[in-house]
C-alpha cells in the first residue's frame, strides 16, 4: 500500500473516497461542512434523520456525491471534539478501515486533522493510520489451495492542513508502513507450521532479509560451532530432534562505528512438544508459535532496516526444535552452559531458558548498550497477565522505563514484573549450579531469574507467552511486540 501526506481539498481534488469526521452533537468537521454548504446542506439533512449512530466509528457511506471530486464519502462518528484517548483512536481507525474496504475504492483520503487524541501528536495519528491500513491487507492463506484475491485499496492520502506538517507526517506514514511490514513478517513466520518453519528455515529467512543490503550481515552457527563454543544448554534442547539447531546472528550497522549496539535476542523454538516431559495433546499445535520471539526480533529488524534507522543493532535468534526421542535430554540430566554454569534439567519443557541462556552469554562479545530478549517463555505469565500485557523484567531502571513507555506509546503494552533476589533460591539444585525450574510458584518470575544469571549488561526480558498469538477462532500470530520494540528503537535513534 502507498501512503502520502498532502493538503487535499474535497471539492477540487479527485479522490476515490473521502473520510469525513462528524463529532458528537452532529458537529461537522471542516471538510464535512465544506461539502455540506456546497451541496445544499445535504449532510445536515442526512444527520437530522438520525441514520448516523453516535457510537465511535459508526459510519454512513455516501456512494455518490452531487458536488466535489470525490467518488464517495464516508461520514464517521468521531466522538468528543475536545479529544479522545489513544485506544479509542485506534478502535476508530479500524472501523474506518473496515468501512473503506467495504467499498471498491482504490484510494482513500483521510481528513482526520481535527480529531484530537490526548497526549498524542499528528505524527502519532498518521503512524497509526498507516499501520492500520497496511495490516488490514494481511492474510495468511499461502497454504490453502486457493488464495483470496488482493483487496482493491492501494493508496492512502493523509490530509494535512499546513504545508510544514508535510515532512513530519510523511515520515510518520513511512514508520507506520515499515512497522506493518515488519509485523507481517513476524506473523507469517509465526503462522507457518513446524514442518515448514524449522531452525534452518529461520536461517534462510535471515539470509533473505540481509541480502542486498550493505548495512546488514548474517552469521549462522550450526551445532558443530555451538559445541565448540560450549553451548551445552542450547544443544541439550535440540538433542532429541532431527532438525539441526541454529544460532542466527544478524548485524545491522546504521549508527556510528563507536555507537554501542542494541541487541535483541529471540526464542526460536520452532516446535515445543515439551520433550521427554511431554506436553498434553490438547492444543499442542499452538506450540508452533513458540518461535514468535524470534519472529518478532526478525520483524523488528526488517522495519529498522526499511527505515534506515541511525542505530547499530544486533539480532540473535536461538533456534531449536524440542522433541522427545532416544537421544533427547532426560529429566535430571545435567548440562554445562557456555557461561560455564551447570544446569540440572528437571523439566525438559522448560527449554526456552535453556536456549536463551547461551545466546545471552554469546552476545556479551558485542559490549551491548542493552540486551532485550523476547520469548514465549512461560504459561505462568499467561496466568498472571492474560493476553493484554507482555511481562517485562529488567535489571536496569532506565531500560525498563523506556520499554514501558514505548509500550504505552504504541499501545503494545508491557507490565513490569519483579526480579527480586528473594525468588532466586527457588532455582537451587542439589546436583548442579541451578535447576531449570523454580517450583510451581511464580513460574514467570523464576524463569526470568534464571535468565538474569546470564546477563552482565543492561538487560530486559519480554515474556510474550500471552501476547504473541491468539487462540480459538482467531487463531494466529499477532505480530507483538514489534510495535513496542520499534517504538523503543526509534526513540533510541533520536
Ligand atoms: N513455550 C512454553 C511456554 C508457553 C506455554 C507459552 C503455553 C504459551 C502457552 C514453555 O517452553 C514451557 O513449556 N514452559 C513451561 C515451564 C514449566 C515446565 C516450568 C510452562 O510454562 O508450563
Ligand atoms: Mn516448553
Ligand atoms: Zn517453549
Amino acid at each position: 500500500m502507498e501512503f502520502q501526506a498532502k493538503a487535499s481539498n474535497l471539492l477540487t481534488q479527485r479522490s476515490g473516497c473521502a473520510i469525513l469526521p462528524i463529532f458528537d452533537k452532529q458537529k461537522l468537521s471542516k471538510t464535512a461542512a465544506e461539502l455540506n454548504s456546497a451541496d445544499n446542506k445535504s449532510i445536515e439533512n442526512l444527520l437530522k434523520r438520525g441514520d448516523l449512530k453516535g457510537s465511535l466509528g459508526s459510519s454512513i457511506t455516501l456512494q455518490t456525491l452531487n458536488t466535489g471530486k470525490a467518488d464517495r464519502a464516508i461520514l464517521v462518528s468521531c466522538g468528543n471534539p475536545d479529544g479522545i484517548d489513544a485506544r479509542d483512536f485506534i478502535k476508530l481507525l479500524n472501523k474506518i478501515v473496515s468501512a473503506t474496504k467495504a467499498t471498491a475504492t482504490k484510494d482513500v483520503t483521510l481528513h482526520l486533522e481535527e480529531i484530537i487524541v490526548r497526549d498524542r501528536d499528528e505524527a502519532w495519528k498518521a503512524r497509526q493510520a498507516a499501520k492500520s491500513f497496511s495490516l488490514s491487507n494481511y492474510r495468511f492463506d499461502q497454504l490453502k489451495s486457493k488464495q483470496k484475491p488482493a483487496g482493491d485499496l492501494k493508496k492512502v492520502t493523509y490530509n494535512i492542513v499546513q504545508g510544514k506538517q508535510k515532512a513530519v507526517v510523511s515520515a510518520a506514514l513511512q514508520q507506520g508502513s515499515a512497522l506493518a511490514s515488519g509485523m507481517q513478517l513476524t506473523k507469517d513466520l509465526g503462522n507457518l507450521p513446524g514442518n515448514i518453519c524449522t531452525p534452518k528455515y529461520l536461517s534462510k529467512e535471515a539470509r533473505k532479509l540481509a541480502r542486498g543490503n550493505a548495512k546488514l550481515a548474517t552469521k549462522i552457527l550450526g551445532e558443530k560451532q555451538m559445541r565448540e563454543l560450549g553451548m551445552g544448554s542450547l544443544l541439550s534442547v535440540a538433542a532429541g530432534s532431527e532438525e539441526e539447531a541454529q544460532l542466527i546472528i544478524i548485524e545491522y550497522k546504521g549508527g556510528k562505528k563507536a555507537d554501542k549496539p542494541h541487541v535483541l535476542v529471540g526464542k526460536g523454538v520452532t516446535f515445543d512438544t515439551g520433550g521427554i516431559s511431554l506436553k498434553p495433546g490438547a492444543g499442542m499445535d499452538e506450540m508452533k508459535f513458540d518461535m514468535c520471539g524470534a519472529a518478532s526480533v526478525l520483524g523488528t529488524l526488517k522495519a529498522v532496516s526499511e527505515l534506515d534507522l541511525a542505530i547499530n543493532l544486533i539480532v540473535v535468534v536461538a533456534a531449536a526444535e524440542n522433541m522427545p526421542s532416544g537421544k533427547a535430554t532426560k529429566p535430571g540430566d545435567i548440562v554445562t552452559s557456555m557461561s560455564g554454569k551447570t544446569i540440572e534439567v528437571l523439566n525438559t519443557d522448560a527449554e526456552g531458558r535453556l536456549v536463551l541462556c547461551d545466546a545471552l552469554t554469546y552476545v556479551e562479545r558485542y559490549k551491548p548498550q542493552a540486551v532485550i530478549d523476547v520469548a514465549t517463555l512461560t504459561g505462568a505469565c499467561v496466568v498472571a497477565l492474560g493476553s493484554h500485557a507482555t511481562g517485562l523484567y529488567s535489571n536496569d531502571e532506565t531500560l525498563a522505563a523506556d520499554l514501558l513507555n514505548a509500550g504505552e506509546q504504541s499501545q503494545d503494552r508491557a507490565w513490569r514484573m519483579p526480579l527480586w533476589d528473594e525468588y532466586q533460591s527457588q532455582l537451587d539444585s542439589n546436583f548442579a549450579d541451578m535447576g531449570n525450574i523454580g517450583g510451581p510458584k511464580a513460574g514467570s518470575v523464576t524463569a526470568a531469574c534464571f535468565l538474569s544469571r546470564f546477563t552482565d549488561y543492561p538487560w530486559a526480558h519480554l515474556d510474550i507467552a500471552g501476547t504473541a498469538w491468539h487462540s480459538g477462532k482467531a487463531k494466529g500470530a499477532t505480530g507483538r511486540p514489534v510495535s513496542l520494540l520499534l517504538d523503543y528503537l526509534i526513540s533510541q535513534a533520536n
